[in-house]
């Protein structure tokens, strides 16, 4: 335990002192800590001052306007945040008579509260014996410990927290569990941690190994990009269309489609024209191109999202492969398509 002790004692040495440090009242510790899940102690500050000044007990919040929570929140982003806050002391202040709930597992049922925030409150005001683990938790632990599990897998989120569990004192959780994090992020920061004044170096396989640099892995979330998809609706005099097959591989193979005109920006009518021209799509007896859908729709696949336009493009008559508009029904098309058919009801 020596890990433990070295931190307990480098906190009471180094520790800020902030309002939230010298108060054990759960409400106004859960204020703090939804706070600084949102951004770091220095910019949190002004916000944690402001909203207990205007809301200093959970009734007070419990009563405000909801337009007035996120007022006070502007700036933060992730309102959602702001919003469960409310929600949550509503139900406090009305469904528990304004009484915090006092072990980590009642915590848990607040709207808003996940496992960080139970523990830092369950451990803060109620000395429970809960670990825990965020952003600086997982960086410290992962390099004393050259723990190379990605941080954010399943199994990381396990690992470190059984063994954040297993390295709790038996007295002063809260300060314990405020230590470790201060510590990630004054001293084991992400870049540039001071390795060579640090109380934890004997111990520290990281720096022993030369890993300090790699140390927490973190899974990459593999990139969404943005596709415009821009759907060619034809439509004759002789009410016909073309729906064509696609051969490529991938989701949509085999399936059928109106022609498709790739882009990677948003296209207005005249860029689509000049897209028209290039493929020498039909262009000359073209009466009228219109947009059908004034708004993007957005098909979400999992690494890319198709910004969809349906561009209706009437004219005197198809070449041949054209369907008659009565049979498109009978074609297999992605859902993205298939609604529109039955949106623009041929
Ligand atoms: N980051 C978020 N909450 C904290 C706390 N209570 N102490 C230190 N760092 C923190
Ligand atoms: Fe962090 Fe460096 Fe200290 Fe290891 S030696 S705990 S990497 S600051």
């Amino acid at each position: 335990m020596i890990f433990t002790k070295i931190l307990i004692n480098w906190y009471s040495a180094h520790k800020r002192e902030l309002p939230w440090r010298e108060t054990k009242n759960p409400y106004l510790i859960w204020l703090s800590e939804i706070i600084l899940q949102q951004t770091q102690i220095k910019q949190g500050l002004p916000y944690y001052e402001a909203f207990v000044s205007k809301f200093p007990k959970v009734q007070d919040l419990a009563n405000a306007k909801e337009t007035d929570v996120l007022k006070l929140w502007q700036g933060l982003g992730y309102y959602s945040r702001a919003r469960n806050l409310h929600f949550s002391a509503k139900y406090i202040a009305n469904e528990l008579n304004g009484e915090f709930p006092k072990t980590y597992k009642e915590l848990l049922k607040l709207k808003g509260v996940g496992d960080y925030t139970a523990s830092a409150i369950a451990s803060i005001c109620y000395n429970e014996a809960t670990a825990v683990v965020d952003g600086n938790v997982y960086r410290v632990l992962s390099r004393y410990y050259n723990i190379d599990t990605p941080i954010n897998s399943t199994k990381g989120i396990k690992e470190f927290k059984t063994l954040a569990q297993n390295l709790l004192p038996k007295t002063n959780i809260g300060d314990y569990n405020q230590a470790i994090m201060e510590f990630g992020a004054v001293q084991c920061k992400p870049a540039n941690p001071n390795c060579n004044e640090c109380p934890l170096q004997n111990g520290c396989k990281a720096f022993e190994l030369n890993k300090v640099n790699v140390l927490p892995v973190k899974l990459k979330k593999t990139k969404v990009s943005k596709k415009c998809f821009n759907f060619l609706v034809f439509l004759s005099n002789d009410n016909k269309t073309i729906l064509e097959q696609r051969t490529e591989k991938g989701i949509w193979q085999n399936m059928y489609q109106f022609p498709l005109i790739e882009s990677s920006k948003s296209l207005n009518k005249n860029g689509l024209k000049k897209h028209l021209e290039i493929k020498s799509f039909l262009i000359d007896d073209v009466h009228d191109i219109s947009l059908y859908n004034e708004e993007n729709i957005v098909h979400k696949l999992s690494h890319q999202h198709l910004h969809t336009k349906f561009w209706i493009i009437e004219v005197q008559s198809l070449p041949k492969g054209s369907i008659p508009i009565s049979k498109i029904r009978e074609y297999p098309v992605p859902i993205l398509i298939g609604k529109f058919i039955e949106q623009f009801n041929f």
